[in-house]
């Protein structure tokens, strides 16, 4: 299987993003993964309770297009592919892609080698994207969320599971070092905030810990606003808000 390139010519990686970039980190991946939801939340929760979640309030169908980004080894490409649906699915990896496709050729499943903050897809693409922990990784958070309220649909769903900001002050403290490699830990109201200047209206939650699994649905257009801010941004040379933590 082709694992096609569209990466940007002049992004930056933070520590974290680049630790993907090793041959050792895709090996060792999928053993991490599938304990890794128990671990944080302290409570049995397989992939399998994950995948259910994932598809219950994706709810997949056979005529859909979806972006799974940050794929890995494709772990929700997969599950979303089950149903029928067509799904692209990106990392900056080429070792994770690589693995991720050395699983099995399943032709519902196109594997890229891409950057979310520079997604090379045209507006209103995918009826519904997935981000498994990946959004912990995004050099720029607030980019991130753009370009993918950008490429989904009206009314296109967007899952998301993250680590996110500790509201005590003992679980900042055992943040603050992962942050120093790059490791994001995004703050929910934020991302709420951000995303709901985006178009996108929060529908379902479930936060065990500091495990957060969310689901946002493209409601309306993005605010007039949202796009004057944007070209003010952009010809200022800043980003179009806050940068999210
Ligand atoms: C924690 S893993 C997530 C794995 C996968 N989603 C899952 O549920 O198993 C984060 C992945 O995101 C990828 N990644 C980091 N920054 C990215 C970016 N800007 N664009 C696309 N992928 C990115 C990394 O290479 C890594 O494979």
């Amino acid at each position: 299987m082709t694992i096609e390139k569209k990466m940007p010519q002049n992004a930056t990686y933070t520590l974290a993003q680049s630790s993907n970039f090793l041959p050792l980190t895709a090996q060792l991946y999928d053993l991490w993964r599938e304990r890794s939801l128990s671990l944080l939340t302290r409570e049995n929760f397989s992939l399998e309770r994950e995948f259910a979640l994932l598809s219950e309030w994706i709810q997949p169908q056979t005529n859909q297009t979806f972006l799974d980004v940050g794929t890995s080894t494709g772990n929700y490409a997969r599950v979303l592919a089950r149903s029928g649906g067509m799904v692209t699915a990106i990392d900056i990896s080429k070792h994770m892609l690589e693995k991720a496709t050395a699983r099995g050729n399943n032709q519902n499943i196109v594997y890229e080698q891409a950057n979310v903050e520079y997604l090379p897809y045209p507006d209103s693409s995918f009826d519904g994207i997935v981000v498994g922990a990946s959004l912990n990784e995004f050099h720029n958070t607030t980019r991130a969320l753009e370009q993918m309220a950008r490429v989904l649909k009206p009314d296109g769903k967007l899952f998301m599971m993250y680590l996110c900001e500790s509201d005590t002050g003992f679980g900042r403290l055992v943040q603050a070092p992962f942050k120093l490699s790059g490791v994001r830990f995004p703050n929910r109201q934020q991302v709420a905030q951000t995303l709901q200047g985006l178009g996108l209206q929060a529908s379902r939650a479930e936060v065990r810990r500091a495990i957060a699994i969310e689901l946002y649905v493209k409601t309306e257009k993005p605010l007039e606003t949202t796009q004057a801010e944007r070209t003010l941004a952009r010809t200022a040379g800043k980003p179009a808000r806050e940068p999210i933590a």
